[in-house]
């Protein structure tokens, strides 16, 4: 363990923008559902002294030990929990934690470098090794390879497309099956070759890798990600504080669609049809969004850290509903 917590180098995104947003104070209380190597965590912990908490959540044990070395060097003075879990479980694990309420809530999606870099993990079709793709390996059952090998041709097609935004998800999906009565998909490169050859010549050129969108949505699939981030944001905004501000980075269209949904849901008043004379729905606002655009990482950023990129950046502050 102690190798692969030396690995652990992920610089992290739009760090200011997401201090700044944030603004987290002394005395107050931050939780990070993507503490990763805890680059924003250690950041937004300067901030809390000397009497604030830091909750930091990551379902990767590898992610866990590097975050708490770093938290325990940058910031000894700082009261830390960290906690082993899912960040679509938030009820469950600030409940067990008896975390009172939060201040701030910070989403950084997706990956993290070490997880693409470390082969073995199984997220990369630049290296070979099993096809796994779990965040928190030994935890639950389903790995890439049984999505692959064990799903129907039609419910390949649906993830591929819907996950991964993937043109040829139809042919990709047709490939895997016949390459699968063959003999069983068992590693990435085997999936990427395939990939590959399910897709026309003159769609390679562009676009990055070939088996890029296929791999993410795969990825999306086996850790539902899609479902553990609507329940975290709803999660998560039931318990800030009034006044609290929550900050979620996205990085591609899909988790960027679903955190402005549910952001734009909550921030909704009244919706009782218009020739309706009193409100009979109830409907209150309980956010209000601060970002009517998303903000992105700066040209010095995307040079420097070319994973910024595709960044999105959305924050929300808690309203006080008390008296409504
Ligand atoms: C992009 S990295 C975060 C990096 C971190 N902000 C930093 O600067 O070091 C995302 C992290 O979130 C974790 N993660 C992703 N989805 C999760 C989920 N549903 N529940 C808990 N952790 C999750 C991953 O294991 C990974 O460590």
């Amino acid at each position: 363990m102690d190798a692969l917590k030396q690995e652990y180098l992920h610089v992290p995104v739009l760090l200011e923008e997401v201090v700044r947003e944030l603004d987290p104070q002394p005395g107050q209380i931050v939780c990070d559902c993507t503490l990763g190597g805890a680059g924003h965590s250690a950041a937004l912990a300067r901030r809390l002294a000397p009497d604030g908490l830091l909750v930091g959540i990551d379902q990767d044990d590898m992610a866990l030990n590097a975050a708490r070395d770093r938290l325990d060097n940058e910031n000894p003075s700082v009261e830390k929990v960290l906690l082993k879990g899912n960040f679509g479980d938030l009820d469950d694990l600030l409940v067990k934690a008896e975390i009172p309420g939060v201040d701030c809530f910070l989403f950084d999606l997706g990956v993290s470098s070490p997880q693409l870099d470390i082969g073995e993990r199984g997220f990369s079709y630049h290296e070979d090794a099993p096809l796994d793709m779990r965040m928190n390996p030994g935890e639950h059952n389903t790995t890439a390879a049984e999505v692959v090998n064990n799903y129907s041709e039609a419910d390949l097609a649906r993830v591929l497309r819907t996950y991964g935004d993937e043109r040829h998800a139809r042919a990709i999906a047709r490939r895997i099956v016949m390459e699968r009565q063959k003999e069983p998909i068992r590693t990435t490169l085997r999936l990427a070759q395939i990939v590959r050859d399910a897709i026309p010549a003159r769609d390679r050129r562009h676009g990055g890798h070939p088996a890029r969108k296929s791999f993410q949505a795969i990825r999306i699939e086996v850790n539902h990600e899609m479902e553990a981030l609507d329940r975290g944001l709803r999660a998560a905004v039931r318990w800030l504080n009034p006044g609290g501000r929550i900050a979620v980075i996205s990085y591609h269209s899909l988790e960027d669609r679903m955190v402005k949904h549910v952001f734009s849901e909550m921030a909704q008043g009244c919706i009782c049809p218009p020739d309706m004379p009193v409100c009979v729905c109830g409907h209150v606002p309980i956010i209000k969004v601060n970002t009517k655009r998303p903000l992105v990482a700066s040209e010095e950023e995307v040079a420097l850290n070319p994973r910024s990129r595709s960044a999105l950046l959305r924050v929300a502050t808690k309203l006080d509903t008390s008296d409504v």
